[in-house]
């Protein structure tokens, strides 16, 4: 089964299938060490699989507490990783000892930003078990919680000690949030591999017995854009395709709209601009929309260029006067393109 090594400033293993939930335990042993865990989960995610961690760990010799809060966005807060925090305190764990992150992208986010700055870092095991998680969150070593002026906005880059992505844990996964990841899965295909975009394109279930393998190429994707620029300062911004008009999506709509189906609409939108604007072939736009299409993502907005333009502004991406916008020439490249801020106007506008 594959495992996607990933040589960050702390290089680390992502194994999909490769161990399962039950192995969490001797996979920290192994990585992490330590003598306490705090296995940090939410009020979704808990009720499925939070004993059959806190046994792996126990087995594997750990001290075990658990610290559960409820599950969703809302829950991404400094009060959530105060409490967090101060679970560790609880359960007396040292600088040596593991937070083990049991949950989709926000518990990813939110216990690895905790074990990032308990005693200025102790040890992470991510084990994600959202489609978004495991092909995106997880890995990359991005940390953070929201303030109420915006998403992320204090946060950590610190890469954790392992990633175990258990496929069978999809299982309990709604239907919704599953379509949500395969829309960051198709960004992949979109900006890196045709054949993984035009894979996408078949459609994307959780009995697809390829579903390891699709996840594993995401990841190496990413590894790659995150070995190459750690600190998004050149291309790991190509992971931010369709992401500046998904987020004026996502803002605009009061997070109602999920994140990855207002990417694969920020995909189609900023696609067809490029089209428009002669930066990408015609074919772009037209299998974006129709990979849309087919698997029931909304191909444009109903927010007008004023509301994206000024929605889109406060982008932690912009650069003062210059907005870099990710584009894919053709499916399965990418490039950044700095537009003025009356040209990125003008942008929305051909998209519409
Ligand atoms: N750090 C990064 O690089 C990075 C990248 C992308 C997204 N993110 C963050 O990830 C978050 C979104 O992640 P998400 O979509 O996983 O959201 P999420 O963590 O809220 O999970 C989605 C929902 O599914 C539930 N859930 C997760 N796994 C389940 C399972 N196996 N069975 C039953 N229910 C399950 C959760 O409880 C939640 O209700 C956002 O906060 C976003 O900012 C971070
Ligand atoms: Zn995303």
């Amino acid at each position: 089964m594959p495992t996607v090594s990933v040589h960050a400033s702390q290089p680390y293993e992502v194994l999909i299938d490769d161990r399962t939930i039950d192995d969490v335990g001797a996979v920290a042993r192994q990585t992490a060490g330590g003598t306490r865990a705090l296995v940090i989960s939410d009020s979704h995610v808990a009720p499925h699989y939070l004993a059959r961690v806190r046994t792996s760990l126990t087995d594997a010799g750990y001290q075990v507490a658990d610290h559960v809060f409820p599950a969703g966005e809302e829950s991404k807060t400094l009060a959530t990783y105060g409490a967090c925090l101060e679970a560790a305190a609880r359960a007396q764990l040292g600088r040596g000892d593991v937070v083990v992150a049991l949950g989709g992208g926000v518990v990813g986010d939110v216990a690895g930003f905790a074990a990032a700055t308990y005693m200025r870092g102790c040890h992470c095991v991510q084990v994600p078990t959202s489609l978004l998680a495991m092909v995106d969150s997880s890995v990359g070593g991005k940390t953070a919680v929201d303030l109420p002026q915006g998403k992320n906005l204090a946060g950590a880059f610190f890469q954790p000690s392992a990633v175990v992505a258990d496929t069978r844990a999809l299982d309990t996964l709604s239907d919704a949030f599953f379509k949500d990841g395969a829309g960051e899965v198709a960004k992949y295909g979109a900006i890196a591999d045709e054949g993984l975009f035009a894979r996408l394109e078949r459609g994307l279930s959780r009995s697809d017995a390829d579903l390891p393998a699709v996840i594993a190429r995401c990841v190496e994707i990413k590894r790659d854009l995150v070995e190459a620029d750690e600190r998004e300062a050149g291309v790991r911004r190509y992971l931010n395709f369709g992401h500046t008009l998904g987020h004026a999506i996502e803002r605009l709509s009061g997070f109602t709209e999920s994140h990855g189906c207002a990417v694969v609409t920020g995909m189609c939108l900023i696609s067809r601009a490029a089209a428009a604007m002669g930066r990408c072939e015609a074919v772009v736009p037209q299998r974006i929309d129709a990979f849309a299409r087919t698997h029931g993502y909304a191909t444009t907005t109903r927010y007008s260029a004023d509301d994206l333009y000024r929605a889109a502004l406060s982008d932690k991406k912009r650069q003062g006067d210059t907005m870099p916008v990710v584009v894919a020439p053709a499916i399965g490249r990418c490039e950044v393109v700095p537009l003025s801020l009356p040209d990125f106007r003008t942008w929305i506008e051909r998209a519409l």
